[in-house]
């Protein structure tokens, strides 16, 4: 068994995988052990859709229609990042996207390549497993945050796999009432899209999985404290 530090190094956003398809059974193994995820007061109120085959070839071709008919459904800004997102984190999001993209060979001002780079998000990016995760929409902030653990042990059991994943915030806009999208995957209103996420075998020399995002170092976002408070 690979250690977790090691996992934790290894885990990293793949966007492009082979079409090598994932045993059902190795997919059930990874969902049922990331559930020993912990949760405020143990509710456990993730769900998750799996895709694979067919299914999942039509729903991405479906979302990725809706995607274009509906493109002011991904300028809701409380989804993504707050507005006018402030330093540091301007700086760090930037710096991720000019990465992405320059990996890709495609330039910043190239409004049209970058479009469609974003719309391959809704076809997972052509992995052969395709989640979405969600919950009910009663749900408030402390369940939110019981789902990223959850969504991380998907990664990481994914990792101890050889399996790389992407979870793909993007997926959030589906949020219209009687929204076709869920619809087509039978959440209605009462159920809220956390996010859905790319699963599969990397296809490690694609040059979009080559580069590696940078983290800032702890005493930037950590601070400990020890002698007694004044
Ligand atoms: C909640 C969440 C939403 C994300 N949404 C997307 C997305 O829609 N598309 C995408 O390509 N990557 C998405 N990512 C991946 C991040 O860009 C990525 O985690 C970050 O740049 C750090 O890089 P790494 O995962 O390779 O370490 C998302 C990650 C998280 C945690």
């Amino acid at each position: 068994m690979t250690r977790l530090k090691d996992l934790l190094a290894a885990r990293y956003s793949c966007r492009a995988y082979q079409a090598r398809p994932v045993e059902e059974a190795l997919l059930r193994e990874i969902l049922s052990e990331a559930c020993g995820a912990p949760s405020g007061g143990n509710v456990q109120a993730w769900s998750v859709v799996a895709m694979t085959g067919p299914f999942l070839e039509e729903f991405g071709r479906f979302a990725r229609n809706e995607a274009v008919r509906h493109p002011e459904l991904s300028s809701a800004s409380d989804l993504f990042y707050p507005d006018d997102l402030p330093d540091p984190y301007r700086a760090r999001r930037r710096e991720a996207g000019y990465n992405l993209y320059h990996a890709l060979g495609i330039d910043r001002r190239d409004y049209d390549a970058r479009k469609e780079q974003m719309l391959k998000n809704f076809q997972f990016f052509g992995a052969p497993v395709g989640l979405i995760v969600h919950t009910d929409a009663r749900m408030v902030r402390n369940q939110w945050l019981d789902i990223g653990a959850f969504v991380q042990s998907v990664c990481l059991l994914a990792a101890d796999a050889g399996l790389a994943t992407c979870i793909r915030g993007v997926w959030t806009q589906f949020r219209r009432p009687d929204d076709p999208v869920k619809a087509m995957i039978g959440l209605g209103n009462d159920r809220r899209v956390a996010c859905g996420m790319a699963l599969g075998y990397p296809d490690a020399k694609h040059p979009v999985n080559i580069f590696r995002t940078a983290r800032t170092p702890i005493d930037e976002y950590a601070t400990f404290l020890s002698e007694r408070p004044d």
